[in-house]
């Protein structure tokens, strides 16, 4: 499970954000999954075969305006998971590989990308389920992915997000 992630400072525009923000974003985010999936790889065949999961977000499929790093950076994320899939398949390794890709869900990270409850309350009007998503939401869907009951799921994306994507 490749999860760690940031985002920030809020709103970051492709204007407004430095190198060094950029930067910053792109190695957690994006060179965390890689090494993740790089030393993880081995180590899972080593004990006899399993799942990956990286962390993308519903941002890997949007524009960001106001988070341009970091929806790059789940864009790369979505990409990455499926090179290591097809590759770890088309070798015979026996590991799959998917990414999740959360709505907005209230973790420390989400409260930072709504500050306000007017903010929240705007957000939550996108939502068609018509209210956030909690980490068990995502963790769920995680536990499919990691269980020997998604065997034949690889390459794929599990958007779990309360329908926004579908709009
Ligand atoms: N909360 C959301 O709405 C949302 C939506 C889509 C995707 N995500 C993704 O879900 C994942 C988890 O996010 P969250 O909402 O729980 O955020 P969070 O800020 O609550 O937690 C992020 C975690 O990552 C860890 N982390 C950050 N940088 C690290 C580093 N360099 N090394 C090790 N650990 C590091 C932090 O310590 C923290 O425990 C992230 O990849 C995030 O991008 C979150």
């Amino acid at each position: 499970m490749n999860n760690a992630g940031i985002a920030g400072p809020f709103p970051s525009t492709f204007e407004s954000e430095t190198v060094e923000q950029w930067q910053r974003i792109l190695s957690i985010n994006v060179q965390g999954v890689f090494l993740g999936c790089k030393h993880g790889v081995p180590a899972i065949r080593g004990s006899g075969g399993g799942s990956i999961v990286n962390l993308s977000s519903l941002a890997a499929f949007l524009g960001t305006p106001d988070l341009s790093a970091y929806g790059a950076s789940k864009g790369a994320v979505r990409q990455f998971t499926k090179t290591v899939a097809i590759d770890c398949a088309r070798k015979g390794y026996k590991v799959r590989c998917n990414s999740v890709h959360p709505g907005v869900i209230l973790t420390p990270m989400g409260e930072g990308i709504l500050p306000s409850d007017k903010a929240r309350e705007r957000m939550r009007k996108h939502i068609p389920i018509g209210e956030f998503g909690a980490p068990e939401d995502i963790a769920y869907g995680i536990l499919y992915l990691i269980s020997d009951e998604s065997r034949f799921v690889t390459g794929t994306e599990l958007v779990i997000d309360g329908g926004m994507n579908a709009i």
